[in-house]
């Protein structure tokens, strides 16, 4: 991970060095445009630039890539959902993030306590280094029940898919119009989405998520 990171971060410098010698002439896009952007009168450093674009690439392209699997997967999986989803659209919005609840595309994010905190039962010192696990507390039986139930009237404030506090997802919206319109047209161009008989998908590995190779029948 620490290799890919730093590998990551060379390009991203090659890409501002880039620019900064086309002058005038580079690219207007969203990288160009971060290097004259100003905050309160200072303009970003490169490794501000770099984590902002990190965020947004990693951010986006691992949850993203990892929901198409699962969503694809689960309607392969679950012939009577995938039929009841696709005599009924409008409840695709509702049914992407209850899936995306019993398998989360996003397992972890991590976090240093800021002050002493008790959680669940536990005393947290300030300065102690904690994990989020999104994926147990979506699938916790106090809240869900049973957490493999596929339902459509839980309350939606409990799923926390995309996080909670001030570090909520602000892709969200975004997220959820992309895997609506690949639900939409995965189901307008198929009659039927089905597991391929004698293969076993292969699931992504922690901290990863979703399926590295899932082979799908598709009529
Ligand atoms: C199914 C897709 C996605 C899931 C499940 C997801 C989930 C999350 C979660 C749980 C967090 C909170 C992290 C934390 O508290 O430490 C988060 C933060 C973030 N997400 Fe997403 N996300 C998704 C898609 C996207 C997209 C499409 C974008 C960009 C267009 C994006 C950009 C970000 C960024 C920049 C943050 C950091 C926010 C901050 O730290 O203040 N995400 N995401």
């Amino acid at each position: 991970m620490a290799a890919i990171a730093t590998e990551f971060d060379v390009y991203i410098h090659e890409l501002l060095t880039v620019r900064r010698a086309a002058g005038e002439a580079a690219p207007a896009d969203l990288t160009t445009r971060l290097l004259t952007e100003r905050i309160a009168y200072r303009y970003l450093t490169d490794t501000q630039i770099v984590s902002i674009l990190r965020l947004w690439t990693v951010g986006e392209l691992s949850t993203i890539s990892a929901s198409v699997s699962i969503l694809a997967h689960y309607l392969a999986a679950h012939q009577e959902i995938q039929r009841d989803l696709r005599a009924n659209r409008a409840s695709l919005p509702v049914a992407i993030d209850e899936i995306l609840r019993i398998h989360s595309p996003l397992i972890s994010n991590r976090r240093i306590t800021t002050t002493d905190v008790e959680l669940g039962g536990r005393e947290l010192a300030a300065g102690d280094r904690i994990t989020l696990m999104w994926t147990s507390a979506n699938r916790d039986e106090a809240v869900f029940g049973d957490p493999d139930e596929f339902r459509l009237d839980r309350d939606p404030s409990a799923n926390l898919l995309y996080g909670a506090g001030i570090h909520v997802c602000p892709g969200a919206p975004m997220a959820r119009l992309e895997l609506l319109v690949l639900m939409e047209e995965l189901l307008d161009r198929t009659t039927g989405i089905g597991l391929v008989p004698g293969t076993e998908p292969t699931k992504a590995v922690y901290p990863a998520s979703g399926f590295t190779w899932l082979p799908l029948r598709i009529s």
